[in-house]
């Protein structure tokens, strides 16, 4: 089947990374999401990662307990870089061509954030790993995410997480919460649904940026949704 996408963001979560383990990388896991995004690649569909780091460490929590929410999201940003080698070194044993590219400097470790170099790597077929944010703190990884989507003229952000998609009423709670298909962004936001966090969907509205919110842990569900099913819940305006 066609692919309806030619060239995606997929946001994985840090926590995506980290499968039953309670901190870190869970190398089972890391393997899944790789053959995920390889089953993809196959397709010739140009995608770029942007990877959280909740699993080394999370800015806002550490934020919260005291520790200045700029050092705090310094580090943040630090174990975005670490998840994004291990997706590298996984991807590319997998023959899936990758470059990692960094919003804050660090040469020896990957090459800088340049948006023209990252359009050819993808037009030479390889998967860009985003790293380090946005490099700002105060800014998630969704936002960064959404940024880099729109910069290199992406069709869909895909945020791959724990959850298949936007529900009308809690679904841990009521059994008999319905997925919602398709929503708008005014709607997330009225709602205060918290798919991501607002600076990300309004710089997503602003920008008529597309959003796909589905489940990490169905497998195939990110090739599914490129193929055109109706996987998650869809965002747009
Ligand atoms: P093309 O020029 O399109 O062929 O891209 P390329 O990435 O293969 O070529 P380039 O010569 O730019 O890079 C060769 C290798 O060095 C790749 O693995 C890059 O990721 C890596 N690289 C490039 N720039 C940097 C950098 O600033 N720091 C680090 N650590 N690696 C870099």
């Amino acid at each position: 089947m066609t692919p309806k996408y030619h060239r995606v963001v997929v946001k994985l979560s840090g926590e995506a990374l980290m499968g039953d383990l309670s901190f870190g990388i869970s190398p089972e896991m890391l393997d899944y999401v790789a053959e995920e995004i390889k089953t993809v690649y196959l397709r010739d569909v140009q995608i770029a990662l942007v990877v959280g780091g909740g699993n080394i460490f999370r800015g806002v929590k550490a934020g919260a307990f005291g520790m200045d929410r700029t050092s705090a999201d310094h580090m943040g940003m630090l174990a975005t870089v670490m998840n994004s080698l291990a997706l590298q070194d996984i991807l590319q044993g997998k023959g899936v061509a990758t470059r990692v590219q960094t919003a804050i400097h660090m040469h020896e470790i990957a090459e800088p954030y340049i948006l023209t170099k990252a359009m050819r790597h993808l037009e030479k077929k390889r998967v860009v790993i985003f790293a380090a944010g946005t490099g700002n703190p105060y800014f998630t990884t969704d936002t960064a995410a959404v940024l880099r989507a729109k910069e290199i003229q992406a069709e869909v952000l895909i945020k791959a997480t724990k959850v298949n998609g936007i529900y009308d009423r809690d679904p841990e709670k009521d059994p008999h919460a319905n997925r919602i298909d398709k929503i708008t962004y005014r709607e997330v936001i009225e709602k205060q649904l918290r798919v991501m966090d607002l600076t990300a969907i309004s710089l997503a509205m602003d920008n008529k940026l597309p959003l796909e919110v589905l489940s990490l842990k169905e497998t195939g569900s990110i090739n599914r949704f490129i193929s055109g099913q109706t996987v998650g819940t869809f965002i747009n305006s």
